[in-house]
């Protein structure tokens, strides 16, 4: 069945005075074909897919109470267990953009704590876990208030998704184990550019990537991603851009199902890459790599060439870089990641791998 926007909003509010708490951990994200630009209300120009990680997460725990008579939402928010009035701010807007999809919001009182499982400030963004964690404990609170609202944990997490994308489009991806697409492609029938779903085709190499990320800065990057995706509505290799992420969403799939690593690495540098092109061919034109960003770029290329040991990189909308690899390699590598340890902000290396997606936390 193919889904539209009218089948996540909620029924009207029939249920009693209620409170308790829900919370999930929610994981971080790489894209290996990448989101960039978007349309409508934080829809994808073209379809991603990424690899859902263990380590970078976010948990965000939810005290509800849900009193039909309240009117408007009275809300707390605790980051890292004290007060933070900016992510407030942003939470509060959000939740009130949701009310269709969640109307218990407008009448009760949240208690949201969130902290993130990475040092604070580390220059990872955080958008994808802490909006699918978000997202997961409201439709946690949905569920609990009505047990009706969903009729297996596909649905579930199919609305999830649909939320975490209204909060920041990579979000919808974190809400499935390992691999995850996001957006209509002519490769899957029931793909969609409002959720994402689970990519569970894939060979069980893949079971031993590693995803290691080198924090090459933690400053506030200079270009936000929204700006980003939004410099792509007059970028001149746009439509260029879109055919061939969308094409490679089919050559993915097969790589992915074959266990051509080589051809993944290939993939993988190749979309970092065209990223950061993309935002030097924008106008204005700005570049967030940093010198020390291709000098671990030129590294990993030649530990490579080397040792024929499969090692790739990958960059997101920043200068830090993912190094990925492959468990069996794990001895070599790690020699490797010592060696271009100074290149990171504090010699930080965060050791990282594929992981099973979100978790409930009961208390
Ligand atoms: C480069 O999901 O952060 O990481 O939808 O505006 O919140 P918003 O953008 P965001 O963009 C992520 C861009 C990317 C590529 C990717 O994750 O696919």
């Amino acid at each position: 069945m193919i889904l539209e926007t009218t089948d996540f909003l909620s029924r009207e509010l029939r249920y009693t005075k209620k409170a308790g708490n829900v919370g999930w951990e929610s994981p971080s994200n790489l894209a290996i074909v990448k989101y960039w630009g978007k349309y409508g209300n934080q829809l994808p120009c073209n379809p991603s897919l990424s690899i859902t990680l263990d380590q970078a997460k976010t948990k965000t725990t939810i005290d509800y109470q849900y009193d039909p008579s309240r009117a408007g939402l009275d809300l707390e928010f605790y980051f890292e267990n004290r007060e933070n009035d900016a992510f407030e701010k942003r939470i509060r807007k959000y939740l009130l953009s949701i009310v269709d999809y969640f109307p218990f919001i407008s009448h009760s009182r949240l208690i949201i704590n969130s902290e993130n499982s990475f040092p604070h400030s580390s220059g990872i963004a955080s958008s994808a876990s802490s909006m699918s964690a978000l997202a997961l404990c409201l439709s946690s609170i949905e569920k609990t208030l009505d047990p009706s609202s969903f009729s297996d944990d596909h649905s579930f997490f199919c609305k999830a998704s649909f939320v975490a994308r209204l909060g920041s489009g990579s979000a919808c991806r974190s809400i499935y184990p390992h691999f995850a697409l996001w957006g209509k492609s002519d490769h899957f029938y029931d793909s969609s550019d409002l959720f994402a779903k689970e990519f569970n085709a894939f060979h069980r190499v893949f079971d031993g990537l590693r995803n290691d990320i080198l924090i090459v800065s933690k400053k506030e990057k200079s270009v936000s991603s929204s700006a980003g995706h939004s410099l792509m509505e007059t970028n001149p290799y746009r439509s260029t851009r879109f055919d061939q992420a969308r094409s490679r969403i089919g050559l993915l799939q097969e790589i992915l199902n074959k266990g051509e690593v080589w051809d993944f690495g290939a993939m993988l540098e190749s979309e970092a890459l065209t990223l950061h092109a993309l935002m030097m061919a924008s106008d204005p034109s700005y570049i967030l790599m940093e010198p020390n960003t291709i000098s671990v770029l030129k590294a990993i290329r030649e530990f490579r060439l080397d040792t024929k040991i499969p090692v790739f990189f990958s960059l997101d909308a920043g200068p830090n870089v993912h190094i990925i690899s492959f468990e069996t390699d794990r001895p070599k590598v790690t020699g490797m990641l010592e060696s271009i340890a100074k290149y990171a902000h504090q010699n930080i290396i965060l050791e990282d791998r594929i992981g099973a997606g979100p978790k409930e936390i009961t208390r």
